[in-house]
């Protein structure tokens, strides 16, 4: 397993959010997280990510604990969440702004004219290529279509060179289209590359299409894991779909 959580809990005050969570998930699989609003998956992330410290439990890494070490610590040791960052470097192109994240970890000065920044260019272009964003290479980042930045977000991410990517409702506010260009671009990366991939998201559609594993949140514990058909014929995952009055075409098939 490349990640692993035992007894993973987290508490606010009295309420437990994340509730005695063992997890794990294996190299060079899409791993989804479902599970109603509320259930802890954000929650979860945040432990995974080192954003919160847990009040009890461990996260292991490719075998070295990790769970109460800070954010950088984590990011360095290649578990990496991709977050919504194209505000960060508002000015730069997609191309500027995919160099600045590829040398950002050898803290030199973002200094665009350099040569070290320069050098980094086919490296940069080869990631928007996997990202599928080569034509808009010279456009602004915060001038990208929706869908497009949150695909530059996940080059951002990858130029950190992560072993497990973490993605919390990737397609979230996304048109169909947006949508179904990100399942493929999710599922390619994994394929073409064997990137483990540990998601959550809401469109049960995307769950089925890509996940080889599927664990289900409700109230912070994991009520069902194993594959897309185990999952999807577990009775207690469809009462609590049901309980929650999901529309029906979110119910598992
Ligand atoms: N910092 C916090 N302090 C107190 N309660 C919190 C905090 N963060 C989350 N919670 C609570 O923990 C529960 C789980 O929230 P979380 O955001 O992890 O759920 P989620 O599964 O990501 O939901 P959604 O599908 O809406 O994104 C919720 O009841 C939320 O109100
Ligand atoms: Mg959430």
């Amino acid at each position: 397993m490349i990640l692993s959580t035992r007894s993973l809990t987290k508490q606010f005050g009295s309420f437990t959010a994340v509730d005695d969570v063992d997890l794990d998930v294996a190299e060079g699989t899409i791993h989804s997280i479902i599970g109603p609003n509320g259930a802890g998956k954000t929650t979860l992330f945040r432990l995974l990510t080192g954003v919160h410290a847990p009040t009890a439990g461990r996260v292991t890494l490719e075998g070295a604990e990790i769970a109460g070490r800070k954010p950088h610590s984590i990011a360095r040791k290649g578990l990496v969440q991709s977050f919504q960052l194209t505000s960060v470097f508002p000015r730069l192109s997609v191309l500027e702004s995919v160099q600045a994240a590829i040398i950002a970890p050898t803290r030199r000065p973002l200094d665009l004219v350099t040569r070290y920044h320069r050098s980094v260019e086919g490296e940069a272009r080869a990631l928007l290529a996997r990202v599928g964003l080569e034509s808009v290479a010279g456009s602004q980042a915060n001038s990208l279509s929706h869908g497009d930045q949150r695909a530059l977000d996940i080059a951002l991410a990858l130029a950190t060179k992560p072993k497990l990517l973490l993605l919390d409702e990737p397609t979230a506010g996304m048109s169909p289209a947006e949508t179904q260009k990100t399942t493929q671009l999710v599922s390619e990366l994994n394929r073409t590359t064997g990137l483990t991939i540990l998601f959550s998201e809401h469109d049960m559609d995307v769950v089925w299409g890509i996940s080889h594993r599927v664990s289900v949140l409700h109230q912070g514990a994991v009520i069902a894991e194993g594959s897309v058909a185990e999952v999807q014929s577990n009775p207690e995952v469809m009462t609590v779909y049901l309980g929650e009055g999901e529309p029906l075409e979110k119910l598992p098939a």
